[in-house]
């Protein structure tokens, strides 16, 4: 474990939130990953940033398709790419949109986001500062086939 910024200490997450990484770096290399998306439809762009509790930082961008339907979010990029890297558990992830304006997970990223650590921090600018929700204010009641709260 890394000692630095705490990224919350929300009574339901037994897991030590605490990385290395600030929130401002987090959404600095979030918005850095939003400089890679593919949105020509939408012009849309969206970049996240996932830390885990090692400190490791995995990175997405938004993919769109001209089969509107198969677009892949920021979200769950950064999550395919944590996974194939054999990252540790997530504790926070980033996500940036237009500046200053927070982009609000959707509701199946959330769902992507609950399966690996649904006490996770989300991080969202708003102006010029940051506001960071729980994945589990984000998304109450979470569907989930797995029933070990050791999870959460
Ligand atoms: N988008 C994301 O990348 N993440 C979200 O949580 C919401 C939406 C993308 C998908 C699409 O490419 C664009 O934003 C507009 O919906």
């Amino acid at each position: 474990m890394i000692a630095g910024h705490d990224f919350g200490n929300f009574s339901e997450d037994p897991f030590r939130t605490v990385s290395a990484i600030t929130p401002e770096h987090l959404l600095h290399y979030a918005a850095e990953a939003g400089e890679k998306a593919y949105a020509p439809y939408s012009h849309f762009h969206v970049g996240a940033a996932l830390v885990t509790e090692s400190g490791r930082l995995f990175f997405g961008c938004n993919v769109e398709n001209g089969s509107f339907g198969m677009t892949i979010c920021a979200e769950r990029g950064a999550i395919a790419a944590w996974r194939v890297a054999g990252g540790d558990l997530p504790v926070a992830v980033a996500v940036v949109g237009r500046r200053g304006i927070p982009c609000m997970p959707c509701g199946a990223c959330r769902q992507v986001l609950a399966e690996f650590n649904p006490s996770l921090r989300v991080v969202l600018e708003e102006g010029a500062s940051f506001r960071i929700f729980s994945l589990a204010e984000l998304l109450p009641f979470a569907f989930s086939l797995r029933n070990d709260d050791a999870r959460r």
